[in-house]
């Protein structure tokens, strides 16, 4: 900020220099001064973050998501404020590439679009990024959503617990629960506020941990009570994941080998 008002100061002196050789070599240097940051600068993780309204980021992602689906919507939320206030070459960044996690990528409804947005952008804002993905799933998992109302919204929103963070169980339970059909107007307005639910969270996340707060993260009981034997170190260790057990594997919950 400070190049751009010398900048200015200097486009306002040269004025009174037009057409000399002093003014053309003072031209040269201020386009020296008001040069972007080398290219480089995108490889160095993370971007500088500072902290950025989550509400605003909601909207943004709400309107995103009708743009270019909700990886886009989400990261794109998150990022593109923060490019924003950084300028080139931050501001280049292809943010559309986030199109191919439309619909669990491409319709095949594995991770959440939202979140797969979301684990992006906190990979390349958080300088400690595990425990805000962490968090973040967790939430999803079991949180009612989508918990806002974008404007311009046309529906009431109807809320659902995904259950894990798959797009099909996600929207599989929202079906469940609205009565309504996977390919409707409301669903996809559905996945357009969810974007934005946790486009909001993520910026909540990312806000607490540059304040210096320690953010809150636990698996359900009964998920490391499975992990106990099934996970790394377990008797059986034929498996990895900390997607809630009971997500899946509903009916062997509470009747399984070493579940009281
Ligand atoms: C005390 C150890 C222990 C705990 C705790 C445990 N399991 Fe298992 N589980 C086993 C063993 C042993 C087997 C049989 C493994 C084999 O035969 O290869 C098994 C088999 C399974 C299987 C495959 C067979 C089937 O019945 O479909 C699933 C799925 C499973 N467990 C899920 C779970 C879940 C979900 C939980 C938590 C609710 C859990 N387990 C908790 C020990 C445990
Ligand atoms: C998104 C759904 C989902 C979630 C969540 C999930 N599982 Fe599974 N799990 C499956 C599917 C699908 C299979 C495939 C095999 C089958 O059941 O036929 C499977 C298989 C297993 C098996 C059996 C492997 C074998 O040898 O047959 C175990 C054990 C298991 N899961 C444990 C767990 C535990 C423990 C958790 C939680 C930490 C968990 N699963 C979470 C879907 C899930």
């Amino acid at each position: 900020m400070g190049n751009k008002m010398d900048r200015r100061k200097l486009v306002m002196l040269l004025g009174g220099l037009a057409g000399t050789g002093a003014a053309a070599t003072l031209v040269a240097r201020a386009d020296q001064v008001a040069q972007p940051a080398p290219t480089s600068s995108l490889q160095k993780l993370p971007w500088p973050y500072k902290p950025i309204d989550p509400d605003a980021a909601a909207q943004r992602a709400f309107e995103g998501y009708y743009k270019s689906e909700c990886m886009y919507g989400a990261f794109e939320a998150i990022v593109g404020p923060v490019a924003e206030q950084l300028g080139s070459p931050y501001k280049d960044f292809p943010f559309l590439m986030f199109k191919y996690g439309g619909g669990g990528v491409k319709g095949w409804a594995t991770l959440c679009g939202a979140l797969n947005g979301a684990a992006a952008a906190i990979q390349l804002l958080s300088p400690d990024p595990d425990p805000l993905v962490n968090a973040l799933f967790e939430w999803y998992e079991h949180e009612p959503l989508p918990d806002v109302h974008p404007k311009g919204a046309k529906f009431v929103e109807i809320r659902s617990v995904a259950g894990s963070p798959l797009c099909h169980q996600s929207i599989a339970n929202w079906t469940k629960v609205s009565h309504k059909h996977a390919y409707c107007p409301e669903r996809s307005e559905r996945c357009g506020a969810l974007t934005a639910s946790v486009a909001r969270q993520v910026v909540i996340l990312l806000n607490s941990q540059s304040a210096g707060k320690p953010v809150a993260f636990a698996l359900p009981k009964q998920t490391q009570s499975c992990q106990s034997c099934h996970e790394k170190g377990g008797a059986v260790e034929n498996i990895r994941t900390k997607m809630d057990c009971g997500g899946c594997h509903a009916p062997l919950m509470g009747k399984h080998p070493g579940i009281s």
